[in-house]
């Protein structure tokens, strides 16, 4: 028999149905909740709120557990490549090596972006954030795909935008850095994979020959897979809550982007490397910093700490924290800022404030240190969260279209004025 929930309001009692996840999770559908009983519920900041049912992403908060389609993360870093994984997120299944050559050339077909995009990019400053240039650069895309803005036309045409997405977004991401060097943009060439030809585009100069570590290769696209997609964070609601208006894909995912920068969430990563370096440069004084941290009248956060979900190591800064030992030592790199990580999550993890909240290392805690050591410069460090995410947020808006969702629209508890009549100013 299936379970139900019983609300009792006014004397009477409402019962609403319990729906089980796959892996076990429980919720109380309130679908029906105004219509019967004429409340609504009140969850700021959707702590206790599921906005949709999902079959892309699992995670345990407690348990620190993420899957994608049913694989751990763990194994997928070790042993897949990013475009392989995107393809697992957005059609839901490991490429077979015939699916994979298809989706691998028809994303090579489709990393320029129009010749006169150009122009947009030499219209913003050098200090101009790349974040800011990605987002207004993926929604001018729309401009040159009108076809795109058609919320009827057919999977074909759908999943035409999907592949585009995918291989012009390191295209336009390098040229933003590119624009901010004033050095000459550099040209995709189809016979890289994915992340080499990323890295191309960001570090080639016109006058050299390159060459790349394999190792750096290696390092970007673990970073990538770890970041592919994480369930109902706050960018993939916003792609999901945009895509929900049928607004274009470009249009959805430059908001998706927008909402990334913010420090609280992807911006963090950023957050996290000034953070490191104003400790070393302020003598490398952990306990001053942690104590800065838990002190209320202090802005200061550990940034790259705590999540909303996790309350146990995030997973993926496991993953990470192992990988930045072995790059580090591969590439021969020494960064002070490594050590500096690794003791402030020492003293925060033996710190009852930190306990007591469950704040762990977040995804962000270490990734700088890798993006740092591969080159990647510190602005563009959610320029790399975004890339890593994509496909996540374009799985989640296809699962959200395909499941013919309605437009989200919220509701809210008015606390204001109740009424009042309009008085000419002179007499305000
Ligand atoms: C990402 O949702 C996702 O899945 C996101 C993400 C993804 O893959 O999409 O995982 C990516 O965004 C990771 C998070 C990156 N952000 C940061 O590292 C910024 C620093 N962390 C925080 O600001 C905070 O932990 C959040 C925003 C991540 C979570 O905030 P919550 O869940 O709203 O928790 P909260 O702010 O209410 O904090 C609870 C308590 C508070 O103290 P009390 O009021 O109980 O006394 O913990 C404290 C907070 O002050 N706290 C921190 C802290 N984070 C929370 N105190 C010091 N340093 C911190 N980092």
């Amino acid at each position: 028999m299936s379970e139900i929930a019983k609300i009792e309001l006014g004397g009477k009692v409402f019962e609403f149905p319990v729906i089980t996840g796959t892996e076990n999770e429980k919720a109380i559908d309130i679908s029906n909740l105004r219509q019967d009983t004429g409340y609504i519920t009140l969850d700021t900041g959707y702590k206790n709120t599921g906005a949709t049912t999902s079959a892309i992403t699992f995670l345990d908060g407690e348990e620190g557990i993420l899957k994608y389609r049913g694989y751990g993360i763990e194994e997928l870093a070790e042993k897949a490549t990013f475009i392989e994984v995107a393809y697992l997120l957005i059609y839901g299944n490991l490429p077979t090596q015939d699916q994979l050559n298809q989706f691998r050339d028809s994303i090579t077909k489709h990393t320029l972006v129009h010749e006169d995009m150009k122009q947009f990019f030499e219209a913003y400053p050098a200090k101009a954030h790349p974040m800011g240039v990605l987002a207004s650069m993926v929604c001018s895309l729309s401009t040159f795909y009108p076809e795109s803005l058609d919320p009827h036309r057919s999977a074909e045409a759908k999943n035409l935008t999907i592949h585009r997405l995918i291989a012009k977004l390191p295209t336009l991401a390098a040229w933003a850095y590119k624009n901010s060097t004033r050095h000459p943009f550099m040209y995709p060439k189809n016979e890289f994979d994915y992340c080499k030809n990323f890295l191309y585009m960001m570090f080639a100069m016109p006058t050299e020959d390159f060459n790349v570590d394999p190792v750096v290769v290696d390092a970007l696209n673990k970073l990538l897979i770890l970041h592919a997609d994480h369930e109902q964070n706050c960018s993939t609601s916003t792609v999901r809550i945009v895509g929900s208006s049928q607004a274009n894909l470009y249009a959805t995912i430059s908001a998706g982007i927008s909402a990334l920068w913010g420090p609280l969430h992807g911006g963090a990563n950023q957050e996290v490397i000034e953070m490191l370096e104003k400790i070393h440069n302020d003598g490398g004084d952990v306990d001053k910093w942690v104590a800065k941290a838990k002190d209320k009248d202090d802005s200061f956060r550990l940034m790259g700490f705590g999540h909303r979900v996790y309350k146990n190591f995030d997973p993926r800064a496991k993953i990470i924290k192992k990988a930045c030992d072995d790059i580090l030592e591969k590439l021969g790199v020494n960064d002070p800022l490594l050590a500096i990580a690794k003791r402030l999550e020492q003293v925060a993890l033996e710190d009852e404030y930190f306990k007591a909240r469950n704040l762990y290392p977040n995804v962000d805690f270490y990734s700088g240190i890798i993006y740092k050591a591969i080159g990647i410069p510190t602005e563009m460090f959610t320029v790399m969260f975004a890339l890593g995410r994509l496909p996540g947020w374009i799985a989640q808006w296809k699962e959200m279209t395909e499941n013919k969702e309605p437009i989200g629209r919220p509701r809210q508890i008015y606390t204001g004025e109740v009424l009042r009549t309009y008085v000419p100013i002179e007499k305000r």
